[in-house]
């Protein structure tokens, strides 16, 4: 490409995260433009307006919106960060494990289950405590660890009574018993470049719910699994999050693909935001390698 590359930034708030994208944006002179979620629309016979954009980067906090509006763009052959496909793999907790499980990479025990019979019956064989999410969700929100059989009938009661269609796939874990944290590794294209323990007195180790961050050393074994991960869900930017099991070693969580990191920058020094920035501007020449279409 000749021409200086133009860049689109499609997010839902502007949070701090976006305002240190933006500035990075700024700081080297990069063409781009602020495109607001609520204002979009995307005519599937006229790809004309967007392809003004080298690269659209994706930071909708909606799971829906991003992979949405990422399946039409990579249909259209424009390049995005991520990938509709990796959006598709880290956006929803069952889909990650699928791919993790084909890959051979360690993540805690998990099983799945359509009905609250049948979820009863795969908890009560797992053993309590036991670990029921969403499939999509984030910032720790309806996580429940159900300590034996009473509360278990009472969660999937609710669950199967109040909660939405994503609540009828019932996503059941082992409670991996972690030293008080958790691990998030943070990958931009194919290499970790920051990792931070999340310490917390709750299970739930989320910052968004009080987890305190600290620099965590990116050892040679943190770096072989989570290049390991990023070679079965694809390179993109990506928050990696692992646990610590007192024997099994490191389990990866989950991996979330339009990551927060408010803590992690500044924990660690590492300018992530601007790291972030290069990498699009690498997807935009066309200096990565092309990821497959998701659909
Ligand atoms: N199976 C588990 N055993 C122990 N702790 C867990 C388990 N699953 C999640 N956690 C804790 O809860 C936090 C949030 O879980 P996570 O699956 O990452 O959901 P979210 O997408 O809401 O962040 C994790 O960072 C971890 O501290
Ligand atoms: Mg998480």
């Amino acid at each position: 490409m000749s021409r200086r590359p133009r860049i689109g930034v499609m997010y839902s708030r502007l949070r701090v995260e976006e305002k240190w994208i933006f500035a990075a944006l700024e700081r080297r002179g990069i063409d781009y433009e602020r495109l607001d979620d609520r204002n979009l629309f995307f005519d599937l016979e006229d790809p004309g307006p967007w392809r003004r954009f080298d690269a659209v980067l994706a930071r909708n906090i909606s799971y829906t919106r991003g992979l949405y509006a990422l399946r039409v763009l990579n249909a259209w052959g424009i390049p995005t960060v991520n990938t509709a496909r990796v959006a598709e793999v880290c956006g929803d907790k069952l889909a990650t494990s699928a791919v993790l499980a084909a890959a051979g990479i360690p993540q805690p025990h998990t099983r799945m289950a359509f009905t609250p019979e049948a979820a009863l019956q795969a908890m009560e064989e797992m053993g309590y405590p036991v670990v029921l999410k969403p499939v999509v969700g984030s910032w720790g929100r309806l996580l429940a660890k159900i300590n034996d059989r009473d509360a278990a009938e009472a969660v999937l009661e609710h669950r199967a009574t109040l909660g939405s269609v994503q609540h009828q796939v019932f996503y059941i874990q082992e409670y991996i018993d972690k030293p008080g944290r958790d691990i998030r590794v943070l990958v931009i294209g194919e290499e970790p470049i920051a990792a931070i323990y999340r310490h917390s007195e709750h299970w739930i180790t989320n910052t968004a719910r009080g987890g305190r961050g600290e620099v965590c050393p990116l050892t040679d074994e943190l770096v072989d699994l989570v290049q390991r991960v990023v070679r079965a869900i694809g390179p993109g930017v990506l928050a990696i999050d692992i646990l610590e099991h007192p024997q099994r070693g490191y389990l990866v969580n989950e991996v979330n693909h339009t990551m927060e990191f408010h803590t992690a920058q500044p924990v660690t020094g590492v300018d992530i935001a601007g790291a972030i920035v290069d990498y699009v501007l690498k997807v935009a020449r066309g200096e990565t390698v092309p990821q497959p279409i998701a659909f």
